[in-house]
């Protein structure tokens, strides 16, 4: 096996950048490894116009040294103004949209109750071939946290499917095998999967009455049966399935080892690394450019980038955290060592 892999420059289909001096940071660590990332808009005041997505996606390309290419979802709301909406859709100030469902995940206060309200939202992503970009979890007092994005397929995901059949949805950090099933057996639908819900079951996240905030996220990890089908889905079986680290930053101050703890896991110090080492681990590196640096570009109808970067397989730490002016985030997988290292 070569010690050295040469591969098409990835795209990180799905992050979080945040503002000031945290984006900064995240867009160093992006710009190292990926030419395009969709840059996600749940930020403290959330990306809902496009006079907002214009001004975000400059911060980026201001923070960047290099050739980048930040693209912005717009947040969905079910009180858009949707003239803005529909411009900034053809116009390309937003890339598609990104559904959250109310109090989901970190900052989703003011995402979508009730779904079928934004269903004229949906006619203008059809009509325009925008994709829309979902974070799958139905929340409720009565849905068990692991059950969270099983309910929202069945419950609201069909019925998406089926009013808007031509809609390119992508069904975001898939994190169980009722997912991944549905993904494939579906028409117009792809997911991304993150490093880490290929590295961890819940019992890394939850012990007795406490958590580790640090492999807390939203959708949670979950079994091993969840992790062998999605590494399978991203090694093997994987034109529907495409890079999106969802790598989240949070201050080591505002991670609390209980469940009011903010969810996010922070991979982008080493997140390509993690999958190389995945790919390796399942005897699949020959597939790992079609999933880091094809299939997504080619579901939202990109070419692939004309870059290459290249990874040596040599043993590095993990710094156990990122600093960067006032900011300390503690990074996933710190500590551990990883046999990949991309080198320039
Ligand atoms: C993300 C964040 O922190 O913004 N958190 C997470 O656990 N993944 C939001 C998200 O993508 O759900
Ligand atoms: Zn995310």
């Amino acid at each position: 096996m070569p010690n050295i892999l040469e591969i098409v420059q990835p795209d990180d289909w799905h992050i979080h950048f945040r503002e000031g001096d945290m984006l900064e940071m995240v867009t160093n660590y992006s710009s190292r490894i990926n030419n395009r990332c969709v840059a996600m808009p749940n930020t403290k005041v959330p990306i809902i116009d496009s006079n907002k997505a214009i001004l975000y996606k400059n911060k980026i390309n201001e923070a960047s040294k290099d050739k980048f290419e930040p693209l912005i979802p717009c947040y969905l709301t079910e009180s858009l103004d949707i003239n803005d909406f529909k411009a900034g859709i053809q116009n390309n100030s937003f890339f598609g949209a990104k559904l959250y469902p109310s109090n989901a995940t970190t900052n989703s206060k003011y995402g979508v109750r009730q779904i079928s309200n934004i269903y004229n939202l949906f006619e203008i992503l059809e009509e325009e071939n925008s994709p829309l970009l979902i974070h799958g979890e139905k929340v409720s007092d009565k849905i068990d946290i692991f059950d969270r994005e099983k309910y929202f397929i069945d419950d609201e995901l069909k019925v998406i499917r089926e009013k808007f059949p031509l809609l390119k949805i992508v069904l975001e950090h898939v994190s169980t095998a009722y997912g991944v099933k549905y993904i494939k057996q579906n028409k117009n639908i792809a997911g991304t999967i993150t490093p880490h819900h290929m590295l961890l079951t819940k019992k890394d996240v939850f012990f007795n009455d406490k958590i580790d905030p640090h492999h807390f996220c939203m959708p949670v990890v979950k079994d091993e049966s969840d992790l062998i089908e999605l590494r399978n889905a991203a090694c093997f079986d994987n034109t529907k399935f495409f890079l999106g680290t969802d790598s989240a930053p949070h201050p080591i101050e505002e991670k609390k080892n209980n469940v009011n703890s903010r969810p996010g896991i922070f991979s982008a110090p080493c997140s390509i690394e993690l999958y190389t080492q995945i790919f390796d681990q399942e005897n699949a590196l020959n597939n790992l450019e079609v999933f880091s640096s094809i299939n997504g570009a080619a579901f939202y109808n990109f070419s692939p980038n004309d870059k290459k970067i290249k990874l040596e397989k040599k043993d590095w730490i993990v710094p156990e955290f990122s600093v960067y002016k006032n900011i300390k985030v503690k990074n996933f997988y710190a500590n551990k060592k990883i046999n990949w290292k991309v080198i320039n």
